[in-house]
């Protein structure tokens, strides 16, 4: 008896994968499971500035397109990642020498540019991306507060906005359920933004968790905070480290299970928001040995995805299913 796929089974939200353009070619073993498995991409990295606009007035739209164009061939959803992050900027928006009014020009010229040409092919971006700091919840202080000033982010909603009147427009961040003076800030931020009628449709949560944390209150209690200000959630990330305390060396079936319990649990809080709250929980790269977090935390012993290395599915998987019955 085949698995059911993850599409088939979630039935009131996209089930999202991030991808490499190059992992997209007809027959790639990306392309089968990704054709069978998922209804929503989102571009790794390929869809940030850095990669889009590299040299000022010089637009690289190849791998931003293939990734666009290959939903568009079979049907999948699109989630722009991401217009604004302070460490997708290219250096010559980073080191920018030009005034305040000419840098925001820059940034309005492009969140223009790039919403222009996907406009009804790409249904949603992630606008401003971890654009609060981890310490004390304040502003990060980038070149974009610098240049642009402390409404930085309300004003790259507007232009994003002005350049699509129907496109979703997210707020990105990561550690929103475990670090609760991020998760106060980002909040509070979402407010003021309401506050003062900027358009946002929704925020992220870039879940990149562990085995065993955050806990299923912790998700719920930041999941609510989306819920009752009326925005569309998406758990836009999802990786479960199994060893982040680098602590055994070969994937134990004990934490293979603690992992899919952790899926589970996270797929089954999104499950019970209400429909209109629903978007998508995008996984965040497809096997195993494909993820960030090997080179981020500089450790081959993890596996965070629901693939293994040779792209067979894994318990955790299985926990995504579980948590949608
Ligand atoms: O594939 C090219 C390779 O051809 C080239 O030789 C090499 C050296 O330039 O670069 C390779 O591209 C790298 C790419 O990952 C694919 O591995 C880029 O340099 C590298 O910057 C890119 O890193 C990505 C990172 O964001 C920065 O864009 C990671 O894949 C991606 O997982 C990570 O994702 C972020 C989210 O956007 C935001 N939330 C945190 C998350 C993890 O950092």
């Amino acid at each position: 008896e085949p698995t059911t796929s993850l599409k088939e089974a979630s039935t009131t939200f996209f089930v999202g994968m991030a991808v490499k353009a190059e992992q997209l070619t007809n027959g790639s073993k990306y392309d089968e499971i990704i054709k069978n498995e998922f209804s929503s991409i989102s571009a790794e990295y390929e869809m940030k500035m850095n990669i889009i606009e590299p040299t000022k007035g010089n637009y690289n739209w190849s791998k931003a397109d293939a990734i666009v164009d290959y939903a568009i061939a079979n049907g999948i959803n699109v989630h722009g990642h991401a217009l604004v992050w302070h460490e997708s900027a290219p250096d010559w928006l980073a080191n920018y020498t030009g005034t305040d009014a000419e840098f925001e020009q820059e940034v309005k010229n492009y969140i223009t540019a790039v919403l222009t040409r996907y406009k009804g092919k790409v249904a949603s971006w992630d606008v401003v991306n971890e654009a609060i700091n981890d310490s004390n919840g304040a502003l990060r202080n980038s070149i974009y507060r610098q240049k642009m000033g402390d409404n930085f982010v309300a004003k790259c909603f507007q232009f994003a906005r002005e350049a699509d009147p129907d496109v979703l427009l997210f707020y990105n961040d990561y550690a929103v359920t475990t670090n609760k003076t991020k998760q106060t800030a980002i909040f509070n931020l979402i407010d003021d933004l309401q506050a003062n009628n900027t358009p946002i449709d929704g925020v992220g949560f870039q879940m990149h968790i562990k085995y065993n944390s955050p806990s299923v209150d912790e998700i719920k209690t930041a999941v609510d905070k989306a819920v009752e200000r009326d925005l569309k959630l998406h758990f836009s990330e999802l990786d479960v480290r199994v060893n982040p305390n680098k602590d055994i060396t070969t994937f134990t079936t004990e934490r293979a299970i603690a992992q899919k319990n952790k899926v589970k649990e996270v797929v089954s809080v999104y499950n019970a928001i209400p429909l209109e709250n629903k978007y998508a929980i995008t996984v965040w790269g497809m096997k195993d040995d494909d993820s960030w977090i090997i080179n981020q935390y500089n450790n081959t012993n993890e596996w965070p995805l629901l693939y293994d290395s040779n792209f067979e599915i894994k318990k955790a998987h299985t926990g995504f299913l579980q948590g949608l019955e």
